[in-house]
């Protein structure tokens, strides 16, 4: 029997909450394992990835929200039951940690929405989208050392450069799990917010991304990135470049046009 889709992806009709821009072009994805807290089998991955790759490709589509099924978990980590049986052999044959990295050149500006349990992978998984609107119930956590490995999906680099160095080494250390407001002090999280609205918060957030010119949004995103991979030098040679390929834009044409006669720009994405 197939196992059904893993991962769902709808594109969801405009938020009821709040008064921001309507979310077109908004794509929700949401992992769905909620019986496993939403568990990141190297299966559910593949998909995930796949699916954000077709996303990306997709000119409809400004910006994507990743949510877990239910309330009790974002996700809870790599599945440790297909972890168990591996040896570091069977780990280097396998392909399936480079889905990690087919997810880090995706250019499409990603939402994770968290509600529960955001540990291991899950965490990982969090941090390897821009933004995360955790709801008030939402827990993030690296506790891989309890299972005598160590994060392997980017957790030591990832959260190391999110909340600083000391903060991750006990983290990391001693597997502690901290709360959303804890995660939000630290610099992990954009917004926490009441748990039930986690979904809504995270679309209305990515309606107002999606309502800006889909070129320079993805050159911003890609720039911002690229300051936790180079020296300020090369990183600020970097952004001059960006920002000067984009005034071949009509949307930068419009942007600046609508800006002098005081009027909402239409962007053409191109
Ligand atoms: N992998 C596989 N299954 C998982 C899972 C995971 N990471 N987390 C939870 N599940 C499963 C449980 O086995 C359980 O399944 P059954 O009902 O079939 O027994 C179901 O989800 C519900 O979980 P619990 O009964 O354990 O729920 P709980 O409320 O008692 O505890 C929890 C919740 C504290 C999150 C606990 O499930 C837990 O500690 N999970 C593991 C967290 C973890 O260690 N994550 C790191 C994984 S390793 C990793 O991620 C490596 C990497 O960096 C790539």
């Amino acid at each position: 029997m197939s196992p059904g889709p893993l991962v769902r992806v709808a594109f969801p009709a405009p938020a009821p909450f709040g008064q921001g821009p309507p979310p077109g072009g908004v794509a929700l994805l949401t992992i769905d394992r909620p019986e496993a807290l939403n568990a990141v089998s190297f299966a559910l991955l593949a998909e995930l990835v796949a699916a954000l790759r077709a996303l990306d490709a997709d000119r409809a589509c400004h910006c994507a929200v990743l949510t877990g099924a239910g309330s009790r978990a974002f996700a809870a980590g790599a599945d440790i039951r297909e972890l168990a049986g591996q040896t570091p052999e069977s780990l280097r044959a396998g392909d399936d940690f480079e889905r990690w990295d087919e997810l880090r050149a995706i250019g499409l500006p990603i939402i994770a929405a968290v509600r529960g349990y955001a540990l291991g992978g899950g965490c990982e998984l969090a941090m390897a989208c821009d933004l995360i609107v955790a709801g008030e119930d939402a827990q993030f956590g690296q506790p891989e050392i309890k299972l005598g490995v160590i994060p392997g999906a980017g957790g030591t680099q990832r959260l190391t450069r999110a909340i600083g160095k000391a903060r991750a080494m006990e983290l990391i250390l001693t597997g502690r799990s901290i709360s959303a407001r804890e995660a939000a002090a630290a610099g992990l999280v954009n917004l926490v917010v009441p748990a039930e609205e986690t979904l809504d918060r995270a679309l209305q957030l990515a309606g107002q991304i999606a309502a800006m010119p889909p070129i320079a949004v993805r050159s911003a995103k890609a720039m911002i990135n690229r300051a936790a991979e180079t020296s300020l030098t090369d990183g600020l040679a970097d952004e001059r470049q960006a920002f000067f390929d984009l005034f071949a834009t009509a949307d930068k044409a419009e942007g600046m046009a609508a800006f002098a006669e005081k009027r909402a720009p239409t962007w053409q994405g191109r």
